[in-house]
């Protein structure tokens, strides 16, 4: 590895509180599972130096320093490491063990698909909490605007699984291991194929690139929408387990986007601003879909952003199910 490598990675320091400390993988003590992807797997620890509580997650080791992997290994770890607000989950540093790569995180209690399934399982004939869909829009809609401005990275995998909860009533969003940062990897960030496909914009499945010729921003607009349709409808507006992926594509390119029904939904508890904001982010037209900066913009988010007590809110909220 070259040391331009070593120093965006930094193995084998954990920064705690500004505090930068060596660690090795010995002071890990694995706790449980948390949950397994595509390519890695992410456990409760504890750092024994600190009595500190963690997340860790495994992904395999690029074994070549110019492959793709590496090009994803990296953008992760460099989305994590500086974004220092509330609503992308803390990063803490990374080592190798056995082949592995091992980065450390903040944990957090659950992720938004269980939660949301816990909240169907325990309210049966109930759609979700308006007020905490909302605070889950606008911190999710936070997180990603500033990636996007302050980063220069695109997320290209949210989903509900993606997105994490914490008994203090945090929201975060995780995982960036299909991420891509804009300016140096237009090929990465014009691959298709990247993150689940009941999550990918229509344009993704097309071909068909944005008008400013980047494909991205407004195709995690589009993800956004469907993640916070899944919420509010408790389920995946495909039925994305029990469609086969083809179906699912068709309905994808050829039909109206699955906007939330305001009827229905007035019925349900949703405001027409709830509805509103979320069905704008299901644009069919890329052209015609609005990017962060113009949903950041809207009433919706300045009202639920700013509301003082939205922790203590989630924090009561969550209170049902942990
Ligand atoms: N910081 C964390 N605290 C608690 N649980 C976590 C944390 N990070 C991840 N998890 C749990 O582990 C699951 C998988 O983690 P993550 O999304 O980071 O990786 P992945 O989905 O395995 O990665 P990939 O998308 O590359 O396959 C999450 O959905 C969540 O349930
Ligand atoms: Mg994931």
């Amino acid at each position: 590895m070259t040391s331009d490598i070593f120093s965006i990675f930094n193995p084998g320091k954990i920064k705690i509180n500004g505090e930068l400390i060596d660690f090795t993988i010995k002071d890990l003590e694995i706790l449980e599972n948390l949950g397994s992807g595509a390519f890695g797997e992410t456990k409760k620890a504890l750092y024994r130096p600190k009595d500190l509580v963690l997340a860790v997650k495994y992904e395999p080791k690029p074994s070549d320093i110019e492959s793709v992997k590496m090009k994803y290994l990296k953008t992760e770890i460099m989305a994590l490491q500086n974004s220092d607000i509330p609503e992308i989950v803390t990063y803490f540093g990374m080592t190798f063990d056995e082949g592995k790569c091992v980065l450390l995180m903040e944990f957090m209690n659950s992720d938004v698909d269980s939660l949301y399934k816990k909240f169907k399982e325990i309210n049966p004939g109930k759609w979700f909490d308006e007020r905490a869909l909302c605070i889950i829009a606008v911190k999710l809609l936070k997180a990603l605007d500033y990636l996007k401005e302050e980063r220069r990275v695109l997320h290209r995998d949210i989903k509900p699984d993606n997105v994490l909860v914490k008994k203090s009533g945090e929201v975060k969003l995780c995982d960036f291991s299909m991420a891509a940062i804009f300016e140096r990897s237009k090929s990465a960030a014009t691959t298709k194929d990247t993150g689940a496909p009941g999550y990918r914009a229509p344009e993704r499945f097309l071909g068909t690139t944005e008008d400013d010729g980047r494909f991205g921003v407004r195709s995690d607009v589009w993800s956004l929408g469907i993640t916070l349709v899944e919420i509010a409808r408790l389920q995946h507006p495909y039925n994305k387990r029990g469609v086969k992926s083809f179906e699912m594509i068709v309905n994808i390119v050829s039909k109206d986007p699955p906007f939330l029904n305001l009827d229905e939904s007035f019925n349900n508890g949703y405001s027409k601003e709830t509805v509103d904001f979320i069905n704008t982010c299901l644009t069919k037209e890329v052209s015609n879909r609005p990017y962060y900066k113009d949903l950041v913009e809207k009433d919706f988010y300045k009202k639920n952003i700013m509301a003082e007590d939205n922790n203590a809110y989630m924090e009561k909220f969550l209170q049902n199910f942990f």
